[in-house]
């Protein structure tokens, strides 16, 4: 299957510059980097780009967490991103920044030309502000009690507990998660993007195949649901590009963020004397790829797409939406020490074993893909350390040592190494249809067969007996033939690797080379290539990862994704001093205890505060007596709140210890103590 040149260029989404890459990313990346090496190695031209995305409210209250200015915090995690990913072999033709003077420039002109083209109003609206640090909140800024459920200490754009979603404003109790101070309505002055207007032009691209079919199901809803204008602007403080001729409003985020795409490739361009319009003007015959995580296919599938053609650029020609990361099949957690950072992961274990894994994994679908790790160093060893390589390490001894280290002549069994040739269409269809599991699965079968061939003849049997000399160079040759083409097949997963097996084989890989017949060819001493996973070391990547716990914190960090429809990201399990500090405690006497009816475990009790009484709700009916209660000193959390439940409200929380069942202590003061007290 070869085709003529194509002119391609790929990229993955930006990794925010405030958080490390971890396993979740890679995952994104080694998919995107496999297809790249894939198409290069095919001969087509094919660059790729990545950058960080440096802009938004999290990174700029990250950086003055952290007392140094954003623009420093984010050269130093660029940095730390780009070597995190070129550790895992993952190679950009360009790692930039979206804080660039080539990303400000595009956003301008785009801006400028939507503008022109009508597709830019002004609004003013309401939003919640913080007055003591001054600034707008973004939703996931502002935290209160749910409107629906009265659960407390919600976000302000969803409800853990009940799933109901609302706006902000709608939430009870707010307060802002920056200063605790209570938000305030504030009316400002936006900018809109006209979305609407590209309803049927985004449906045709959509149904047109620019996304995979279960994705464009989901976007039928979205479409069913009617596009909004979309909100581009930010007031300021914030750490972004200036709107042109609109003092102290600012692009937002999501808007600077895929343009980065653009300018990230033509800082690569000019560098290199390439010239990059073909790639963005519409009506050439390149190609454009994205690969995104599904969180964050709204902004590539409507968003960008419009901005594109409202702009007059080209769109793009796919949009490769990939799901979530679990790990041991769960979501990764920092307590369980599954919430790995690339750079944990590379201090324990080599990062072709992870590539493989994914690689065995990857389809392309959206659905989310286990990382069970005792299979990851199952699958290591069995295939890549047991079968491929050992393939190599079983023949080559004998070419170095007994046949001058050259390969026979002779093809001893041409029908065999034809299988392994014919195999190629299949491989590449499979690994550009984003199938690579499927990739995996065949090389592995031949791998099987070049395995079953070298045990049918034996060469360490063969080799000691003078008349079957010929016949062994013909076997170990037969094992290297196949042992190449297999190499060549995995090296757009396994690039190391591959570079060792080419140092090994005295070659150069392409894609097409897989059908040279290497007869007579010299080929070098053979070197352990790779060494077997070892359960220890990854039980100390995942014992590390606890120990990152300590570093991290609640912090607006892991609000990262506040910006984003479908965010998904885990919840950091220490809380700050001061989050501790804001619990209020007291000392309360239970006034009344009584059973409550139809509610196995309830207990209603009524609090006395020193002069104010609270009904609170709790769960101890299984280890004590209601009357046993009465009169006697507890802990409750006083500022919890209300709760409404089927019984009626619940005002606050008293504390127990223990199990539960019988097994439960409610806390007790030590005399003296005197209801309405302030624990310390
Ligand atoms: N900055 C935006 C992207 C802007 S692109 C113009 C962003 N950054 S992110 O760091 O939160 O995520 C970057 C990519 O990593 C996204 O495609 C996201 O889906 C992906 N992943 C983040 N966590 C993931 C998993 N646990 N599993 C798989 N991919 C995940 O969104
Ligand atoms: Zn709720």
């Amino acid at each position: 299957m070869q085709q003529a040149q194509r002119r391609i260029l790929v990229t993955s989404a930006l990794p925010y510059a405030n958080g490390s890459i971890h396993l979740g990313h890679l995952l994104e990346h080694i998919q995107t980097d496999i297809w790249v090496r894939f198409q290069r190695l095919r001969g087509h031209t094919c660059y790729s780009v990545c950058a960080d995305d440096a802009h938004g409210t999290p990174v700029m209250l990250k950086a003055q967490e952290l007392g140094i200015t954003p623009e420093e915090m984010v050269a130093q995690t660029r940095a730390e991103h780009h070597q995190d990913l070129l550790d895992f072999h993952v190679e950009y033709n360009n790692y930039y920044v979206t804080h660039s003077p080539e990303n400000k420039a595009f956003c301008e002109l785009i801006y400028k030309r939507l503008d022109e083209a009508g597709y830019i109003s002004k609004r003013s609206i309401n939003q919640l502000y913080d007055p003591e640090k001054e600034m707008f909140l973004p939703d996931r800024f502002v935290k209160g009690t749910c409107p629906s459920c009265a659960a407390p200490d919600q976000n302000g754009d969803n409800c853990d507990v009940c799933g109901a979603t609302y706006s902000p404003t709608e939430l009870k109790n707010p307060r802002s998660v920056v200063s605790g101070a209570e938000p305030v309505m504030k009316e400002s002055e936006h900018y809109f993007f006209d979305l609407p207007q590209f309803e049927s032009m985004l449906k045709k691209w959509i149904a047109d195949g620019a996304v995979q079919k279960e994705m464009a199901n989901k976007f039928n809803e979205w479409f069913e649901q009617g596009l909004q204008q979309w909100d581009i602007s930010r007031d300021a403080p914030y750490f972004g590009f200036e709107i042109p001729g609109a003092p102290n409003k600012f692009f937002y985020v999501w808007v600077d963020a895929p343009v980065g795409y653009m300018a990230s490739f033509k800082n690569y361009c000019d560098a290199q004397g390439i010239d990059d319009t073909p790639y963005w003007t519409p009506g050439n015959d390149t190609e454009l790829y994205h690969f995104v995580g599904k969180d964050i296919s709204y902004f590539h599938c409507l968003f960008w797409p419009a901005m594109l053609e409202g702009a007059g650029f080209r769109k793009p020609t796919g949009v490769n939406i990939h799901g979530f990361v679990t790990v041991n099949g769960a979501k990764m957690s920092k307590s369980k020490g599954t919430f790995i950072k690339g750079r944990t992961y590379l201090d324990h274990l080599n990062p072709e074993y992870l590539r493989y894994y994914y690689a065995s994994k990857l389809n392309d679908s959206v659905t989310d893909i286990d990382l069970n790790l005792p299979d990851l160093a199952q699958k290591v060893n069995a295939d890549l350390v047991g079968k491929v390589v050992n393939i190599a390490s079983r023949c080559a001894g004998f070419i170095t040592k007994r046949f001058d280290g050259k390969l026979s002549s002779n093809i001893e069994n041409p029908a065999l190494l034809q299988e392994f040739h014919d195999a190629e269409n299949d491989i590449a269809v499979a690994y550009e249809s984003r199938q690579y599991h499927k990739a995996i699965r065949d090389i592995m079968a031949l791998a099987d067969k070049a395995n079953q061939y070298i045990d049918a003849q034996a060469p360490w049997v063969t080799i000691k007996n003078d008349d079957l000399q010929s016949l062994t160079h013909d076997v170990c040759s037969m094992g290297i033939h196949m042992f190449r083409a297999l190499m060549i097949y995995l090296s757009p997963v396994l690039p190391k690797l591959a570079e060792q097996a080419q140092v090994f084989l005295q070659d150069e890989f392409t894609w097409a080379s897989v059908k040279d017949i290497k007869t007579g060819h010299s080929i070098n001493k053979f070197k352990a290539m790779m060494q077997r996973v070892e359960m220890d070391k990854i039980e100390a990547m995942v014992e590390a990862s606890k120990e990152n716990l300590q570093e991290t914190k609640n912090a607006p960090a892991d609000a990262a994704k506040s910006e984003g429809p479908l965010a998904d990201d885990p919840i950091s399990e220490t809380i700050s001093f001061e989050d501790f500090a804001k619990v209020d405690l007291r000392v309360v006497k239970i006034v009344h205890a009584e059973a409550v009816e139809k509610a196995d475990k309830l207990l209603r009790l009524e609090l006395d505060l020193d002069g104010e009484t609270r009904q609170v709700f709790a769960g101890i009916k299984s280890a004590y007596d209601p009357k046993d209660l009465i009169g006697k000193h507890t802990v409750m959390v006083a500022n919890l709140a209300p709760r409404k439940m089927r019984f009626g409200i619940s005002e606050g929380m008293v504390l127990a210890a223990g199990p539960g069942g019988k097994d439960l202590y409610i806390l007790n003061p030590d005399e003296g103590a005197k209801a309405g007290m302030r624990v310390k």
